[in-house]
Order: C-alpha cells, then structure tokens, then sequence
C-alpha cells in the first residue's frame, strides 16, 4: 500500500473517439476571449459526462470532475505538478486535440504529495501570475520514490535537452505522444511536463476527484 492519500499508481492511455475530438475543438475555438494570452487558456463547455465517465471506469470508481482547460502554447510546459490539498483533484485526464509537429507528455514515477508545484530547472523562465515557479528541480525537494540513479541519458537527449541531466537526476520518465485521439489519465502529484520541442499544441486537461471525498 502506498503512503500517499488515495494514489491512482497507473498511468493509462485511453482511446478518444474522433467526433469527441473534434466537439472540443470547435469548443475551444467559440471563445472569442481567452484567461492568459502565453498559454491561451479557456474553459471546456461538451463531453464533460462523456470524460468523467471514462475517468471511473479506468479508475474503477466514482469520480467527479473538479475543474479543466483547455490550453494551447508552443512553450514547454516546465516538470509540475496540480494537485490542490482542498479540492482533493488528485485525477488528471489530458486530451491531446491538435498539434503542428510532434511533442510528448512526460510523466514521472516520482510524485510530490503537497500542494501544486512547477519547478524552474534553474532556467531563468518567466513567472505566471497564479503559479509561482519553485526555484531548483525537484531532486531538491522532498519527492517520492526517487531511484537514487542519474537520469537516462538516451531519454534526455531525445526529450528533455533544455534541462541540465544533473537536474533530473533520480527520476525515471514515461512518454507519451502527443497524438489527438490518445487521451492518458494519471495522478496529478505525478511530476509531469512536456517535451522540447516548440510546436504548437492545443490540448485539454481536465481534473477529477474521487466522489467520496
Ligand atoms: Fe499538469
């Protein structure tokens, strides 16, 4: 058993069905006016039911959504985490909807328990205004299962470059593509970031918490 509250250990990658895909989109693009104009965020008005159910069965419990966006940015999103102590939303499900070019989602085996982080990688990279960035990497910080061996150097190479290998030092990466139509569902304490590469991606990322808390 694990220490960590509630922790969905799986990392599952879901099919999404074409038209679902393509509702989103159209979604997203009926804002006229968007929260922040780097990352050009909105919120998600359809399939809300059709996701959350999705989320129970991977999950094999009731689940309810807490909160989304959708978001869409050619800047690589920094290793974070969205896990907010009050809410409890413990549950992301992202939803790759289009992209220019190819890019991955990198989710860690490591995990910070607390409350929402993203990290700067001791990169000088701009502050957002809810966000504030978390000086160091998180080998700094007090995370979870690290392996206690330096990072894969093929990985780093491949996706990840832009960060110092010394800073990913004790994590182990599993990738997935950017691919509309594969959806992954994890657990947002799970370090989590993008890969390099600077195409744009316009995406939806949902968050859910088990109905019983
Ligand atoms: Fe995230």
């Amino acid at each position: 058993m694990s220490d960590v509250y509630n922790l969905f250990e799986d990392i599952i990658e879901v099919d999404i069905e074409q038209n679902i895909i393509e509702d989103c989109i159209k979604d997203y693009y009926s804002n006229t006016e968007f929260r922040t104009a780097s990352m050009q965020k909105a919120d998600p008005n359809v399939h809300i039911d059709y996701f959350t159910s999705l989320v129970s069965k991977v999950t094999s419990s009731d689940v309810s959504f807490c909160s989304g966006n959708y978001y869409k940015h050619t800047l690589p999103y920094m290793p974070h985490t969205d896990y907010k102590e009050q809410l409890n939303n413990s549950i992301n499900f992202v939803i790759p909807l289009s992209i220019k070019g190819d890019a991955s989602l990198i989710i860690f085996d490591q995990l910070w328990s607390g409350n929402s982080v993203t990290w700067d990688m001791n990169l000088p990279i701009p502050e957002h205004k809810t966000n504030k960035n978390t000086k160091g990497s998180p080998i700094d910080y007090d995370i979870k299962y690290t392996t206690g061996k330096p990072f894969q150097e093929d990985i780093h190479q491949k996706y990840l470059s832009f960060f110092k290998l010394e800073d990913l030092k004790g994590l182990s990466a599993n990738i997935f593509n950017f691919v509309p139509s594969k959806g992954v569902i994890f657990d947002n304490r799970k370090i989590h970031c993008t890969s390099h590469e600077r195409w744009e991606k316009l995406g939806l990322s949902l968050r859910f918490k088990y109905a019983e808390d």
